[in-house]
């Protein structure tokens, strides 16, 4: 759920000779990590992302530079800006997600719960919508 998508601050170690922030599998992120990407050289007005994903778990920080994360659990929309280091969005699975407003040199990293698998991947929108809310009408008929 969009409640879910939430900007971590991690912790920072900060001294004359500079920061230092550090992630540990599992402890300052709700899971463990299996993959590491990263998006940069990213031209101008690109736009990145436009999916889901069924099972994987995400945290995304903005290593340099910054970028507009739009989240839709399928019931709401919010837009999110990322561009300190020492902060992660996390982004729980059936989330969908769209990129863009990239700073000149900016740098994406995103830690994953899983490797990559195309099959984990919902890349059309209204496929997305249909099953988040099938999902949801399941739980309540299941309540009644
Ligand atoms: P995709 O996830 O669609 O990019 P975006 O970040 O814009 O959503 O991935 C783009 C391409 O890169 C796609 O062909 C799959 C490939 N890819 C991998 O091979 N491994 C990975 O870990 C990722 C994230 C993508």
């Amino acid at each position: 759920a969009l409640i879910d998508c939430q900007i971590c601050d991690l912790p920072k170690v900060h001294d004359p000779r500079g920061s230092l922030t550090f992630i540990e599998s599992g402890r300052q992120i709700p899971f463990s990590i299996q993959r590491v990407y990263y998006l940069y050289d990213v031209p101008g007005g690109s736009e990145r992302g436009g999916h889901a994903h069924r099972k994987l778990h995400q945290f995304m920080i903005a290593m340099s530079g910054s970028f507009d994360i739009v989240l839709d659990d399928g019931f709401g929309r919010k837009r999110v800006h990322l561009n300190r280091s020492y902060q992660g969005l996390y982004i729980p699975p059936m989330t969908w997600r769209e990129l863009d407003n990239f700073s000149s040199g900016s740098v994406c990293m995103v830690l994953a719960s899983e490797f990559y698998t195309e099959a984990d991947y919902m890349r059309n929108y209204s496929d997305f919508m249909c099953e988040v809310h099938s999902a949801a009408l399941r739980q309540s008929q299941a309540a009644h």
